[in-house]
Formats: C-alpha cells, structure tokens, sequence
C-alpha cells in the first residue's frame, strides 16, 4: 500500500519513520514534511496550508496512494477527513463533526457526561463575572482553559485567582471567546492513544508526557518538552480500564449520535486518589508522545492504520511490543513557548542521525529547514525530538541525552529531568488515607 501523511512535526517524522519500517507499505509520502522527513521519503509542500484538501488530494492521486494519515488537529477540525474520504480515498483521522471533541473543550464535556465518563466537574462560561463564580465554587489549584484549540498553550493552572482570572479573560477576549473552569486534578499524567474505527476499539501502550517547559514541572505549559514509555510504574489492568470506563462508551457515544470516531482518540489522564480521570481529549496522536509510544510498536503500522481507516480493527491480531523503553527530548528553541526564536543554525543532528544504529539514539525533526546552502536552520518552537532506547529507562535516558549532547543550537533549551522521576521510582498513584 501507498501512505500520505500530512503534517511537519517530529510526530509524523515517526509516524513515516515506522510506515517505512512495514514490510507491506510500498511507498510513504508527506506533505509538507520536513527535513528529516524529507531524508527519508518524498516530500510535497501544500502552499494553502494543512488544511487545503485540494492540494491534499491531488498529492494523493499523483501519488496513488490508499491511505491518507492526518497527524494535527487544525486540519481535521477544518474537515480535511471529510474530503479525502469524500474522494473515496481511505482517511486515518476523524471527521470535522467527530474532532470537535478536542476542538472544543466544552463539547468534550458534555458527551463525557452523556457517555457517564470520569472527568473533573467543570463550568463553561462566556463572562468574566461567570468566571469569577466559578473559580470561587471549585476552588484552588485554579484551572482555566480556552474552550478553543489553543495548541496545548490555553491552559493556566495557579493558585493565584487574579493570574486565573486574566487567562478567563483574555480568551474571552477573542470572538466567540469560551472558557472552561475545571476541577483541580491531583496524580500523575498519563496519555493513552486509542486507535479506533468508529466502533473498536485499539489501545497503544501508555506514555507520559512532560508538558510544563522548566525542570520539575515548573514554567508555562508547552505542546510538550518530553516523553517516555513504557510506564512501569502504572496500576495493572489501568489500560484495560481506560478502555472500558472511557474510550469506548466516548465512542460508542460518538456513533450514536451519528458522528462515529475514526483516528486516535488520545486520552490524557490524571490517575487520581479517586481512579482515572479525563483531563483531555485529542483527536490525533500527541506530540512528543508518539515518538515513544510508535519506537516501541512492533504490529506493522500500516495495517493497523488501514484497518482503523477501514472499520476492521476488529480483523486484526493482538498488538505487538518491543520489550524496551523509550525516552524522548525535545529540543526547544530560545524563547520557546512564549516567542520562539528562529534562523539558528541547527549542528549536529545529521552526526547523530548517523551514528543513529550504534548509539541506539536517533533524532526526528520538527521546527527544522534546509537553507539554500544546505545546513539545518530552526524554524519552529520545538525543533527537534530526540529518542533514546535501552533495555532498561535509565540506559533509554543515558542514550537520548547524549544524543541531545550532541546537538548544537544557539540559544535551545531542553530538560534534564525527563522520566527521572521514573527511573527513581518516585513517581505513584496517590492511594485514599
Ligand atoms: P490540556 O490542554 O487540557 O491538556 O491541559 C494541559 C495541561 O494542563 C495538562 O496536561 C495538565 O498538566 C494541566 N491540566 C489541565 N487540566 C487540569 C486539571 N483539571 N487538573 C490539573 N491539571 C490540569
Ligand atoms: N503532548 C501533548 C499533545 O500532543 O497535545
């Protein structure tokens, strides 16, 4: 089979980077892609943007692909899906009625609630008097968030009320501003990808993510600064669970209501004193999660692709596993999140590429261009995600960070403290007491 995957981040470098690795994929193109993508298979640019579905299917037809993969939100919130399936073309990515389940915050909560799914309560308002109430009826740690899609930047969670009530007000501000005030949730984080085909469901192996930019979770939330998988620490039986008490009744919903889920329904979690609880849903794969949680998966990802795209996730066997951790890094640039700086020459990252095979480290672009000259300019706020594996987490650490010692970007930030915690064994589910 053919595969288009649409999208330029260190997301769909692995996604490509595993399609290659299917024996039954016969040719993988992207668009736009990126340099490290484009290193490793065609790549096409869309001058209208992501969400062009023209330009998107004459790709796909020049090509003669079978598959289109959607990786970010904007594209299938704008219904990119809707139209390559409407062109009669296989899609692996939910419809614009389906993705509104990350498109808007509210949405999510209310079929949450239809389908009678774990969340923390929450209060949607469209004043800033509104938000004020609410912030005094949950109560501190405040949690604020834009209704809209804010690239994982829309969160402000404080426990000083003025700070809350700003953020309220400022996506107020924009039209059609909403707001969500949410319940604090307190336990670890964890994302669960689940693929589905608008009626079975998939799981991937859980991963955790580290989305505030500074060491121990301290700074601005960020779309992600790093990610491991698997969790050894987590509660047996938690995917099982996830599965049952979440994502499938989410889906079962979604079908019911005549707007079945096709794609990734990431899940991300808080495990609280009190059990799984939702914080988010995303209607794609999460970054950087993706580049773990794929390193690791042994089912060919073609197929199970297809098989989502095609409503026969039933018809496919067990997944299968690498016995191994992965750990990503992302490598950000200066001032990243607030005001990304870009144009620095990026050294180092086609010596680590090389060395990829010995090292058991690799490094996947996002925020990256070939200036004419040809060397690595930065052009985004995470520029690169650079995976490590080994058989223990510890050695997956070890790897991904001498890889990331290897990188030269003036002024690049990244932490230090990626899955420490785990390789402590200090991280737990809060247990009643
Ligand atoms: P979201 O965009 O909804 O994923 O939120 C981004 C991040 O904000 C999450 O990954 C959490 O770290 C934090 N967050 C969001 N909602 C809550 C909540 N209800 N309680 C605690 N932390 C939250
Ligand atoms: N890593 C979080 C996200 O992809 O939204």
């Amino acid at each position: 089979m053919k595969v288009l995957v649409i999208g330029s981040g260190a997301r769909e470098h692995a996604i490509v980077r595993a399609l290659t690795l299917d024996p039954t994929v016969d040719a993988v193109v992207a668009a736009p892609g990126n340099p490290g993508i484009a290193a490793l298979v065609p790549c096409e640019a869309l001058e209208g943007g992501m969400a062009d579905a023209d330009a998107v299917l004459e790709v796909a037809r020049r090509y003669e692909v079978d598959l289109v993969v959607v990786g970010p939100e904007a594209p299938l919130v704008a219904g990119l899906a809707d139209a390559v399936r409407a062109a009669g073309l296989a899609c692996f990515g939910p419809s614009s009625a389906a993705a509104v389940l990350e498109g808007s915050k509210a949405f999510a909560k209310e079929v949450m609630s239809s389908a009678d799914v774990p969340t923390g309560r929450a209060l949607v308002c469209t004043t800033v008097d509104e938000v004020d109430d609410a912030l005094g009826a949950l109560g501190a740690p405040h949690v604020v968030k834009d209704d809209g899609l804010a690239a994982g930047k829309g969160v402000v969670v404080t426990d000083d009320r003025d700070e809350a009530l700003a953020h309220g007000r400022a996506c107020l501000d924009k039209p059609g501003g909403r707001v969500v005030v949410e319940e604090y949730l307190d336990g670890p984080e964890v994302s669960l990808f689940c693929i589905c085909d608008g009626q079975h469901v998939v799981p991937l192996a859980p991963a955790q993510d580290f989305k505030r930019v500074g060491e121990g979770d301290t700074g601005p939330n960020t779309g992600g600064m790093g990610a491991y998988s698997p969790l050894d620490w987590a509660p047996a039986g938690l995917v099982d669970d996830v599965v049952a008490r979440i994502a499938q009744p989410v889906v079962d919903e979604m079908h019911r209501r005549g707007t079945p889920f096709v794609g990734v329904l990431y899940v991300g979690l808080a495990l609280t004193v009190r059990g799984p609880r939702v914080i988010e849903f995303n209607v794609r794969f999460g970054d950087p999660e993706t580049q773990v949680v794929l390193d690791r998966l042994r089912t060919p990802l073609g197929r199970l692709l297809m098989a989502a795209a095609t409503g026969r996730l039933d018809e496919l066997e067990p997944l299968r596993w690498a016995d191994e951790h992965a750990v990503t890094v992302v490598v950000a640039a200066a001032g990243y999140p607030a005001s990304p700086r870009t144009g620095d020459v990026v050294t180092g990252a086609d010596a680590a590429e090389a060395a990829a095979a010995e090292a058991g480290a690799y490094v996947l672009h996002a925020g990256t261009v070939r200036s004419a000259d040809g060397s690595l300019v930065s052009a985004g706020g995470r520029v690169l995600s650079v995976v490590g594996r080994g058989a223990t987490l510890a050695q997956a650490r070890e790897r991904a960070y001498a890889a990331v010692d290897g990188i030269g970007l003036d002024g690049s930030h990244h932490r230090r403290d990626i899955a420490e915690k785990a390789e402590r064994g200090e991280v737990a589910v809060p247990v009643a007491g």
